[in-house]
């Protein structure tokens, strides 16, 4: 503690609703360890997860620097209270980095922080207050721990606990930078399914019970929300996480949208239709940065013999995917109408051609078939993601210096036969004009040898 503020002093304050920097302590919350010593399953849980790296993210941390540099530090704060808000309420944070930060600051969302959240100011900026007052809220009335009070919270059982964070305004402009809350507010889910039951469930798609323990030294309980917090983040998770977030994110990516694919031979044209529905996220796929996260088709044709002769939503040299693919994003734009990725100079959403939740889009595809080509023709689509583009991590780390893996969400394949001779209609094959040069050649020939 620095100097020896009165604890009574501290819980008015933060009760009344001010948070002066300073009245709170780093050292006032407790390092997850404390709570893993009766939450060891919860604890597992939650270590390795995208929370408690919020703030030893190396894209973030990257990210959170540009911004500062590129702002003379106005983003400073505000990036970091939702990111280590231990770090902002105790007054270590600014300045960003590491340096004057603690341990338990370091830990970005974690056990004591969400669980001494007393209330929310609103939804999205980090709109969460705390009190320290040694209760820990959390879904339970009865309740009873040797080492904290215990109290229920209605606002954690709601997607509003979520929403403090998970919608991200920018603070001049007003642009939307993430919206994950309020696209589940407007959505079929907002009356039926909470985030907590999708991202605290092993259900992922819909709340599924998980009968155990809160604590080992804890009552039986019909169901205990999980902490994994999983979206579709499995290249930090692979990296500084853990595999099991990352094999989860996978799986949860691989559960959010299906793919139908339809390949039909019209004349001598390939029509191609693909459905892509987004049947288990309870928000626009994909969410959240999506400035920097992209989810595209790609589709392609071969031969009998396998030999690709269509390809469109391929990666080029560069790393960047093909500009003719279809791309469900967001793209945003500066000043001067310009697409940007950085957040900061956003000033209007160029597009969004997200997929909403329940939604299905339609794509078309024609080509010809090439003339002479050995059927049946087999065509494959994908829907595939990234949790960044090539242009946001070579803007972040220098070119081609970080890539994120390419995750299969969903795919499909069909065929087209091609019958004996193909095409058989229109256009004429090879063969044909070959005929057409050998009856040439014959004629020629005779009227030759006729002379
Ligand atoms: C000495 C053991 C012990 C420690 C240490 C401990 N807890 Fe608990 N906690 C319990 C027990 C036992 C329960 C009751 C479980 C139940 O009711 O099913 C509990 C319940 C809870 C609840 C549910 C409250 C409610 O009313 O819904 C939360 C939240 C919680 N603990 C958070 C924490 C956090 C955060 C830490 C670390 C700062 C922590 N606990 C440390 C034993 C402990
Ligand atoms: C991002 C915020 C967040 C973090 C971080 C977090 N929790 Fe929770 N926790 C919740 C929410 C929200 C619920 C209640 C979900 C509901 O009822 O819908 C909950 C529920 C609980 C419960 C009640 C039993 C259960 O799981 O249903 C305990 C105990 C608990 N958390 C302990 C912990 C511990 C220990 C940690 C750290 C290892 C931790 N929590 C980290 C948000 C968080
Ligand atoms: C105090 C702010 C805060 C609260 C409250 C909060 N989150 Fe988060 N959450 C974050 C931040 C920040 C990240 C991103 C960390 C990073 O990428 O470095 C994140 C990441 C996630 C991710 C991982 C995303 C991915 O790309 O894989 C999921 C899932 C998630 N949160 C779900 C929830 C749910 C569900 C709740 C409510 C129970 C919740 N969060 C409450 C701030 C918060
Ligand atoms: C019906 C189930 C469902 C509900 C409800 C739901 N989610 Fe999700 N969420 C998913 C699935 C599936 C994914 C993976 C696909 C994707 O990334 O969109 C996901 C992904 C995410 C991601 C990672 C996005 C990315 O690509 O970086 C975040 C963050 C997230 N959810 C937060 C939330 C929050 C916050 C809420 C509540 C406001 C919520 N989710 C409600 C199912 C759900
Ligand atoms: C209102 C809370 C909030 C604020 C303010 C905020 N973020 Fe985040 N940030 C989040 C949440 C929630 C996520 C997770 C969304 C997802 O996974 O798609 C996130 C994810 C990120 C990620 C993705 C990390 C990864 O590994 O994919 C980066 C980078 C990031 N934020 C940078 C910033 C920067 C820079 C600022 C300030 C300009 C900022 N954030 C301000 C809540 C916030």
């Amino acid at each position: 503690m620095r100097g020896i503020i009165p604890i009574v002093a501290i819980v008015c304050t933060l009760l009344a609703g001010s948070m002066v920097a300073g009245a709170i302590e780093s050292s006032d919350f407790d390092d997850p360890a404390v709570c893993k010593g009766c939450h060891a399953e919860i604890y597992n849980q939650w270590d390795g997860s995208m929370h408690s790296i919020a703030y030893t993210d190396p894209v973030y941390l990257a990210e959170e620097e540009m911004a500062s540099n590129e702002t003379e530090g106005l983003t400073d704060t505000y990036c970091a209270r939702c990111h280590t808000p231990i770090g902002v309420l105790s007054g270590e944070v600014p300045p960003i980095g590491h340096e004057n930060i603690s341990e338990v600051s370091k830990k970005g969302l974690q056990c004591d922080f969400c669980h001494n959240v007393n209330k929310s100011t609103g939804i999205g900026n980090g709109a969460f207050m705390v009190a320290l007052d040694g209760f820990k809220r959390g879904p339970y009335d009865d309740s009873k721990s040797p080492s904290h009070g215990s109290m229920l919270s209605d606002l954690h059982t709601k997607s509003e606990f979520c929403g403090m964070c998970h919608d991200v305004n920018h603070p001049v402009t007003g642009i939307p930078i993430e919206t994950t809350y309020t696209e589940w507010k407007e959505g079929p889910y907002n009356s039926t399914t909470q985030c907590q039951d999708c991202h605290m469930t092993p259900g992922i798609t819909h709340f599924e019970a998980n009968p155990g323990k809160a604590s080992g030294i804890g009552p039986d309980r019909d169901h205990i929300y999980t902490h994994y917090f999983v979206g579709g983040n499995a290249a930090v998770t692979g990296v500084i996480g853990s595999e099991v977030h990352q094999q989860m994110a996978e799986e949860r990516l691989k559960s959010a949208a299906t793919l139908v694919l339809e390949a039909e031979k019209k004349v001598s044209e390939a029509e191609i239709t693909v459905k892509v529905t987004n049947v288990g996220a309870g928000h626009k796929l994909p969410t959240g940065l999506t400035e920097a996260r992209e989810a595209w088709i790609e589709i392609m044709a071969k031969d009998a013999s396998g030999k690709e002769f269509y390809h469109v939503g391929g990666l080029d040299s560069d790393g960047e995917v093909d500009p003719d693919a279809v791309m469900y994003h967001v793209v945003l734009g500066d000043a001067s109408g310009n697409p940007t990725v950085k957040v900061w100079e956003s000033e209007s959403v160029l597009s969004d051609n997200r997929i909403l939740p329940k939604d299905t889009r339609v794509e078309k595809y024609n080509f010809a078939i090439p003339v002479g080509v050995n059927g049946p023709i087999t065509v494959e689509a994908k829907l595939n993601y990234r949790s960044a583009s090539q242009k946001f991590l070579d803007e972040l780390f220098g070119k081609g210096n970080v890539v994120a893996p390419v995750i299969e969400m969903a795919g499909a394949e069909d065929t087209i036969e091609l019958g004996k001779k193909a095409p058989d209609e229109g256009v004429p094959g090879f063969e044909s004009i070959f005929a057409l040069l050998s009856l040439l050649v014959v004629a020629y020939l005779v009227r030759r040898n006729g002379k």
